[in-house]
């Protein structure tokens, strides 16, 4: 069902308190990457335009309810003013008398952003007490941070429920293309997942599983499959307390008739600084470590994404910031670029290597979540999605 959007309310001469996911990476006190705030503007210009008084909000990396200097918003708030063409201030603070001050003082069409959320315990606690101080700096709530809908935090859920609110375009947008992947994927559905560890995606990989057509596995994660078909992985980082699973994910994938594609051979070293030798996967020595897929594996991978109408990738499919690793992944994303199928990314170190081979412009859809695209392919339901009211709905 969809989500009352912005476009249903009179936001003119309002206080719209937009909770936007501006948890960018940051380097030096800079930000490396600033995707997710240019992914905000559609929905901060529109508010703008239409004469809203805004107090825009985030969180920033994992302060635990406490102010840590080198997590404040700051950084955000120079790039937003950029990024807007007008003076976006950061709030001494997320909420209280001063902050009160400086929300009074916005006119129409002026724009503040709050600090950092997390430096308040009562965020990630979902406090009500906290969560109503945040209402009480608003007339309207809009949440647009798609990255943050599986918190179910008080920026995130609390607030949601004490005033009337509403989805940004950023999280429409989200929630319709990953909808199409979750209800109607045209055939064949591939769906490539790499990344260091089972357990972080056992729930999506058992999901998917049951959706897909093709389901090809690298990474860290695929050395605990391979040991799960009884192979030698040496050194390699693996779960053993997830091999059962990965027994689980290869079981279901057999009774569905899923194409499971896992490393024929592999890129191995002594340890990560070193040298690297390509190999078959069955000839793995016990004092070896698995850190790519081999060539002929990234090759198998490529033809089975050109012949995908679907695609879905997230995950690095080797260590894939050392360049001597990088080889699967970039291969992979190079296919992905390059297919003529719907394609998806979600997920930092996925997107970073589309990026970094300039190819960004040639995927249909890179989603700002990492986890909450995860969960939302789950069919799991996001609780910043849940708390809003349906089109049409009151709600207030
Ligand atoms: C993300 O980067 O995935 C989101 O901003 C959520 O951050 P979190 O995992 O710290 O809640």
């Amino acid at each position: 069902m969809a989500k009352r959007l912005i476009t249903d309310a009179d936001v003119r001469g309002k206080r719209v308190l937009c909770r936007c996911d501006f948890n960018v990476p940051m380097a030096d006190g800079e930000i490396t990457d600033d995707t997710r705030i240019r992914a905000a503007l559609p929905t901060t210009t529109w508010l703008l335009d239409h004469d809203a008084r805004l107090i825009l909000c985030s969180h920033l990396g994992r302060p635990k309810g406490k102010v840590v200097k080198k997590l404040s918003l700051a950084p955000v708030a120079k790039r937003l003013s950029q990024l807007l063409d007008r003076k976006v201030p950061l709030a001494d603070g997320v909420v209280g008398k001063q902050v009160r001050k400086e929300v009074d003082k916005l006119g129409k069409g002026d724009a503040l952003l709050l600090e950092n959320l997390r430096f308040e315990p009562g965020e990630e606690a979902n406090d009500p007490a906290f969560a109503q101080k945040l209402a009480d700096l608003c007339d309207i709530y809009v949440n647009d941070a798609f990255g943050a809908a599986h918190r179910a935090h008080a920026s995130t859920e609390g607030v949601a429920r004490l005033v009337p609110s509403y989805i940004g375009f950023l999280m429409t947008k989200e929630i319709e293309t990953l909808s199409r992947l979750r209800e109607a994927p045209e055939p064949p559905y591939l769906a490539i997942v790499g990344g260091a560890k089972v357990s972080d995606k056992l729930d999506v990989l058992t999901e998917l599983v049951t959706q897909v057509d093709a389901l090809l596995i690298g990474g860290g994660m695929a050395n605990t499959f391979l040991l799960a078909q009884g192979k030698e992985v040496g050194k390699s980082l693996v779960e053993r307390d997830q091999v059962d699973n990965a027994r689980g994910v290869i079981e279901r994938a057999r009774n569905r008739e899923v194409d499971l594609g896992l490393p024929t051979d592999v890129v191995v070293a002594p340890d990560i600084d070193g040298p690297p030798t390509i190999k078959p996967v069955d000839d793995v020595r016990p004092n070896e470590a698995i850190y790519d897929i081999g060539p002929e594996t990234a090759r198998v991978f490529a033809d089975r994404i050109r012949q995908a109408r679907t695609i879905f990738w997230n995950g690095p499919l080797g260590v894939a910031e050392q360049d001597q690793f990088a080889h699967g992944t970039s291969v992979v994303a190079e296919a992905v670029a390059k297919a003529d199928g719907f394609t998806v990314i979600g997920g930092g170190d996925s997107v970073a290597a589309i990026e970094a081979l300039d190819l960004a412009d040639r995927i249909d859809h890179i989603s700002t979540g990492g986890g909450a695209s995860l969960e939302f392919l789950e069919g799991k339901t996001l609780p910043g999605v849940a708390a809003i009211p349906d089109a049409g709905e009151d709600g207030s």
